[in-house]
């Protein structure tokens, strides 16, 4: 799938989203950005559920303006609130999303469920009540929804919130496993579900775009001004200037402070930058412009 978002813009009571524009044809991107930011909008505009009121969509080519029903075939979306009837089972519930995407013929509905309990990990909880599943279960029938149809678009918006580490992980490596053969959108503002699973990066800070492109180049900008200072107390000249601390720890003797600055304390070390501190630095360079 080829998606090209063009100049896209949306207003509710203020501006959410303004002038975003970013093209992608494999992999996931990772959509970072602080509550509030926009990304549920962005994703349900490229959901084709809410309009933009300026800019256009393209799937392949095809415009978001055309016929919606064979975009729509494309499309898999798991909603940052996902949730189902609690009675009903995991089965049962899928039958339900294969039935609202149009798979009258109920062999291929069995066919499309058994692929999909298998793709998740599921295969076993088939029967169960969706309300007597763990959160990382559920979202994992989330997926299985989103997947019906095998659609070449997938978005999925904040999926690992409440999950414990270990599903977390495993919800990673199926996002990786999916991203073989599609374009995954996926948002968060969890920064280490992105450094696990992103070659690109999409940074949206209050409905601008701040960034889209490899994530790898997104780190390499902070590289030279992650800086960490040990001493005695933490230096009041770190909080003067453009100086930013990131964290601090209390050591044996002294503390033990990272911070990002262009010019570093004198006896401080430059560190490895992550994915985190360039998201903090491309935030707080842009608030600094405005
Ligand atoms: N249907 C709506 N009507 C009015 N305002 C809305 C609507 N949907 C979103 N907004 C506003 O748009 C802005 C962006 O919201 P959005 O849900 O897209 O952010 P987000 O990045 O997904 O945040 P979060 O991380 O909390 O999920 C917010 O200020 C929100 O209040
Ligand atoms: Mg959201």
């Amino acid at each position: 799938m080829n998606l090209k978002v063009c100049a896209v813009s949306k207003r509710y009571d203020s501006k959410v989203l303004e002038g975003i524009s970013f093209e992608v044809d494999r992999g996931v991107v990772g959509l970072l950005g602080e509550n509030g930011a926009g990304k549920t909008t962005l994703m349900e505009i490229i959901a084709t559920l809410t309009k933009p009121d300026e800019g256009t969509i393209e799937y392949d080519g095809r415009s978001s303006a055309e016929n919606l029903y064979p975009i729509r075939r494309q499309i898999g979306y798991l909603p940052q609130k996902f949730d189902f009837f609690a009675k009903i089972s995991v089965e049962e519930a899928l039958d339900y999303i294969c039935q609202l995407k149009g798979i009258f013929s109920r062999s291929e509905r069995q066919s499309e469920i058994e692929q999909r309990l298998q793709q998740v990990g599921l295969g076993d909880q088939r029967k169960k009540r969706f309300g007597a599943l763990s959160g990382g279960m559920k979202q994992r029938v989330g997926i299985a929804q989103a997947m019906i149809g095998d659609p070449s678009l997938l978005l999925v918006d904040e999926p690992t919130v409440g999950l414990d580490p270990h599903e977390r992980t495993a919800f990673r490596q199926l996002l990786g496993q999916l991203a073989a053969d599609r374009v995954i959108l996926l948002s968060t503002h969890i920064v280490e579900d992105i450094a696990m699973t992103s070659e690109r990066l999409l940074v949206l800070h209050e409905g601008r775009l701040n960034y889209y492109g490899d994530l790898s180049t997104f780190i390499r900008s902070v590289e030279g001004k992650v800086w960490l200072y040990r001493g005695a107390s933490i230096p009041a000249s770190l909080s003067q200037g453009s100086r930013l601390m990131i964290s601090s720890q209390s050591l044996i003797e002294g503390v033990e402070v990272r911070y990002l600055a262009e010019t570093p304390l004198e006896g401080s070390i430059a560190i490895e930058p992550t994915l985190e501190h360039a998201y903090i630095y491309a935030n707080r360079k842009k608030a600094a412009y405005e």
